[in-house]
């Protein structure tokens, strides 16, 4: 039996309003991102997940989607969409879409006609639509916060409240409702019909709800959290296993190797797993990965586990260090231990940012992850070494954390700016028109054009660490960590190629052998020694 593409897959994220525009509007575009499968390929991708093309107000960048079988107008239309794929496939790039089945858009026809409809009506049991509690029902049904900051529920004008984990334009579908569960089902198969080979699942852990609606009280976690605690009232409940089930159902109904890929904040390494049972999702990101400090124990530690987990389901891991929701990584290891990247975008001090130790860090991080057994996911810019653009002036924030945390939270845009593709321009071949958020003058060296020709820049880096990564580390899955010094990772795969990564603020010895690939801009001196916060697949 052949190994499924997915398992040990390097999938290349599109954040599409960002990555290529064809039409000079400003924003990124379906035809935009066919013009760059060429670049995609010399990367060496195997999939891409591509984030919410469909129609929508874009009020959550596209997480609120007003119709699943549309696609944005600003993106393109379907038939651009089906002609993506089918290129795409030629190019032996595989596609994998996002699909965001816990809310719709507060513009999704099933919405409007709930808050269009008397109370009681059937329309309205799609959703979470309740009464309120206190005398005259003003109080909402619960004291669930909203990720995104404030109440999680809103008044409608006819005195009900609707429920919304995100934005006041994000109300939550009700899964219990049978209805819902036949449309989305309707809804993969559009997609599978039109020749995807596998799904995102946005909020994986968070379509249950605790239909009894307790309040949290003082349980209330931190925001874009998961749960900490068993049964929570909304993350990762034991229920969301059986609509899971049903998805894998019909993706197993078509041919070839369709998968599914959670996002699910479940901290717990033995919870997450449960997502990966052979009847569920193949995949599942693990962010804890990605919130590691910089210390080699505690990385040691989660890729261990994980690698075991998955293991014990049958299942191989998915790695990430960035995508559209967090501080993109070459930023946060520039900052010191313990920083919260989320709040130190807004409240800094921003000259706390050591930029070029984030970088090393970064390329050195990504090697670990690249050699390891699983698959690994980028984030569109990482491989130009991009940094987040924290200082972008809120007047331009388009995320909507920054309104609905009362303007406490800077929110995702810094790490949205468009791609720049060309060292000068103005949208540094992003397009032509001026881009939907501001690039910073500083962009132009950073552009794919500027380092594709230099041995020594991130994107050369990331194409010899992908080719060898295909050469030398996805026949098996095995893996077993070395003794190595402190403040090091050492681990060797089944081909006996070996990487190793020094946390250290010092060099250390590496054991007699060959490089095959290093993190550092600067080859390494006699091939003996690795720098500082740097990392190196070797062979002896
Ligand atoms: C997770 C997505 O990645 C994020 O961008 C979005 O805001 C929330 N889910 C809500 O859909």
């Amino acid at each position: 039996m052949t190994t499924p593409w997915w398992r040990h897959a390097v999938v290349y994220q599109v954040y599409i309003r960002s990555f290529a525009d064809s039409n000079n509007d400003g924003t990124g575009d379906i035809d935009g991102l066919r013009s760059k499968l060429g670049y995609l390929n010399e990367l060496g991708t195997d999939a891409i997940w591509i984030n919410p093309w469909y129609r929508s107000p874009l009020h959550d960048g596209g997480y609120d989607v007003a119709d699943y079988r549309a696609i944005e107008p600003r993106y393109g239309t379907v038939e651009q969409a089906a002609a993506l794929i089918e290129e795409a496939h030629d190019h032996d790039i595989k596609v994998i879409v996002d699909l965001v089945p816990n809310h719709t858009s507060s513009e999704h026809a099933w919405f409007q006609e709930a808050i269009n409809s008397p109370i009681g009506h059937p329309s309205r049991k799609r959703y979470h639509i309740r009464p309120g509690k206190g005398e005259n029902g003003e109080l909402p049904p619960t004291d669930w916060l909203s990720v995104f900051g404030g109440p999680a529920w809103d008044r409608l004008p006819d005195g009900e409240w609707f429920l919304h984990l995100f934005d006041h334009t994000q109300p939550d579908l009700d899964w219990t409702n049978p209805e819902v569960i036949e449309e989305f089902q309707s809804i993969f198969r559009f997609w599978l019909d039109r020749g995807v080979d596998g799904f995102r699942v946005d909020v994986a852990h968070g379509n249950a709800k605790d239909m009894t609606f307790p309040d949290l009280g003082e349980k209330q976690g931190e925001l874009l959290e998961g749960a900490k605690f068993a049964d929570h009232p909304f993350w990762d409940r034991d229920e969301v296993h059986d609509i899971i089930r049903g998805w894998r159902k019909v993706l197993d109904s078509y041919p070839g190797d369709r998968m599914m890929v959670a996002e699910a904040w479940v901290p717990d390494s033995g919870r997450l797993a449960l997502y990966l049972r052979p009847d569920e999702y193949q995949q599942s990101f693990n962010f804890s990965f990605l919130e590691a400090e910089w210390d080699a124990a505690q990385m040691t530690e989660i890729i261990s586990t994980a690698c075991a987990a998955a293991a014990d389901v049958g299942s191989a891991p998915t790695w990430v260090l960035s995508n559209h929701d967090v501080v993109r990584h070459a930023t946060r290891y520039g900052l010191p231990a313990g920083t919260n990247w989320r709040r130190w975008l807004l409240d800094g001090p921003h000259d706390i940012l050591d930029a070029d130790l984030g970088l090393r860090r970064a390329r050195a991080a990504t090697l670990l992850m690249l050699s390891l057994p699983g698959s690994a996911y980028l984030y569109q810019g990482e491989e130009l070494g991009l940094p987040e653009v924290y200082d972008l002036p809120v007047g331009v924030l388009d995320d909507p954390v920054w309104e609905q945390s009362n303007h406490t939270m800077k929110g995702r845009d810094g790490c949205r700016v468009p791609i720049p593709w060309e060292p000068e321009g103005p949208a540094f071949g992003f397009g032509t028109d001026t881009p939907w958020l501001p690039m910073p003058e500083w962009f132009g060296p950073l552009s794919a054009e500027a380092q594709a020709g230099d041995p020594a820049s991130t994107l050369s880096f990331y194409r010899t660490a992908i080719a060898a990564r295909r050469e030398h580390l996805t026949n098996d899955e095995s893996i077993e960590f070395l003794d190595a010094p402190d403040q090091v990772v050492a681990l060797r795969r089944g081909s006996g190629v070996e990487c190793w990564l020094n946390l250290n603020d010092h060099a250390i010895d590496l054991p007699t052998c060959e490089i095959l690939c290093a993190s550092a801009e600067t080859p390494l001196g006699d091939g003996r020694s690795l720098g500082p916060n740097e990392a190196a697949l070797i062979r002896r």
